[in-house]
């Protein structure tokens, strides 16, 4: 199976996290978010266990929760002890409602608005991660209206190309995120940054990109931060203590995908990191990386119940599912690639090829194209693998379309961690 906490059970249903995904869809209805506790649990402690063993004490991995943001999961992230990457006022408030410290959270975004700033600041942000000059000198101003001295990381592009695809590339010099390195407005921004009476900069930040592979990226991308701090501390005495290196590594949609084994990953670059730091004679920085996809993908799965069946005789079949582009997006968007389950029968020979469609009016909403399956019936669940991350968290009400429940299962039970919206939601905010 394409992960180890998919099944099969003695009835032949598919299982995930140790239950059965058919019982699943009959008790919390479809289409249904399942995700499995334990595997978001050991894959934070994969990356906690990694920092503790390469990086040291200060060091730490921020969940990027932008993958997939509701209550439960701030909860769970301060249970484990990981920090938080959050992307809007929208995340704040949800980590707040879930008791989690704003302290150990980070707060990124490319345009952070007046009102997200003064509402993070009241709030008790630890850290900004800045994009550009306008906002690095909003920011010292809102903190000086308010007794406050703001910390921040100053977010850089190394020029790094990720080799993913284009639209979730973001550390090249072009990219709309972040003040470029090679063109020289880092050095100015930090010149700058270090006149604002308001603000502590105390690191700097570089995302590379998502779902990335590639060997050495991380590496390449640390040397041009790691020189770049030392140049500053030289030219301006100053230390920095902090470098976030972002979020990235690549996770498995397919069978035929390769494998990030990322304490592998982690160990390499701090290596790397240490032995470089040592060659400029700087002390190394703590270390801080943001993985979103990673901790979440693979702890999700979504539940379909399947409608109309439709062959157009020589051409092609569909397969319509009760959700769709609504709930997941990513193929409409990047053609995403997805591992779908007849969850009734997954072992049973796969004798239909079809396109796994949803029921928006819209033909780009599909699921996933030329699906091998076991010929479905109508009234027959079917399974989406690896949807824990940017399934969730980029869901919409278009056609008006409610959002599905999202269900969590541990090996004793299951629960619902969000609920599924009613028609009544739908027009809450109707006047
Ligand atoms: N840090 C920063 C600054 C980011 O922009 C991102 C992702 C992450 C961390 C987390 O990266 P991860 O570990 O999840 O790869 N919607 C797209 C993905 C967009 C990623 C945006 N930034 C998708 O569905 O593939």
């Amino acid at each position: 199976m394409l992960s180890s906490n998919l099944t099969i059970g003695e009835n032949g249903h598919l299982y995930f996290g140790g239950h059965d995904t058919v019982e699943l869809a009959k008790q919390y209805g479809t289409p249904l978010y399942v995700m499995d506790e334990v595997r978001i649990r050991e894959n934070m402690r994969m990356y906690l266990d990694a920092f503790k063993t390469h990086f040291g004490e200060g060091s730490k991995p921020l969940y990027a929760s932008k993958a997939n943001s509701f209550k439960r999961i701030y909860e769970i992230a301060k249970e484990e002890g990981m920090g938080i990457d959050v992307v809007s006022s929208g995340e704040v408030y949800t980590a707040m409602k879930a008791g989690f410290d704003l302290g150990d959270a980070y707060f990124h975004s490319n345009n952070k608005t007046d009102e997200d700033i003064a509402f993070a600041i009241d709030n008790g942000i630890g850290y900004f991660v800045v994009d550009n000059r306008e906002e690095l000198d909003m920011i010292d101003q809102i903190a000086g209206q308010k007794g406050k001295k703001q910390a921040i990381l100053l977010r850089l592009t190394p020029g790094v190309d990720p080799h993913t695809y284009e639209a979730i590339a973001t550390g090249k010099v072009d990219s709309k995120f972040g003040t470029a390195i090679e063109t020289g407005q880092a050095r100015e921004m930090v010149r700058h940054t270090l006149t604002l009476p308001n603000i502590d900069l105390v690191g700097f930040h570089c995302h590379v990109g998502s779902q990335v592979f590639g060997e050495d990226i991380y590496e390449r991308a640390s040397e041009i931060m790691l020189k770049f701090m030392h140049e500053c501390e030289q030219e301006f005495s100053v230390k920095f203590e902090k470098l976030d290196m972002g979020g990235g590594y690549g996770v498995r949609y397919l069978d035929g995908d390769g494998y990030v084994d990322i304490p592998e990953a982690i160990g390499r670059v701090a290596k790397h990191m240490k032995a470089y730091c040592e060659h400029l004679g700087m002390d190394m920085p703590k270390i801080f990386m943001e993985p979103g996809r990673s901790i979440v993908a693979d702890a999700g799965l979504t539940l379909y119940t399947v409608g109309t069946i439709k062959k157009i005789t020589g051409y092609k079949n569909y397969v319509s599912i009760d959700g769709g582009m609504t709930d997941n997006p990513r193929y409409a968007l990047y053609e995403a690639k997805y591992t779908v389950y007849h969850a009734n029968k997954p072992e049973a020979e796969k004798d239909l090829i079809a396109d796994v469609v949803g029921r928006c009016c819209e033909s780009g909403d599909i699921i996933q194209p030329n699906v091998a399956l076991p010929e479905p019936k109508r009234g027959d669940i079917l399974a989406v693998c690896t949807t824990g991350a940017y399934n969730y968290s980029m869901a919409s009400n278009y056609n008006r379309v409610a959002r599905p429940a999202m269900v969590m299962v541990t090996p004793e039970t299951s629960y619902v961690a969000v609920r599924r919206e009613s028609l009544e939601d739908i027009v809450r905010n109707d006047v």
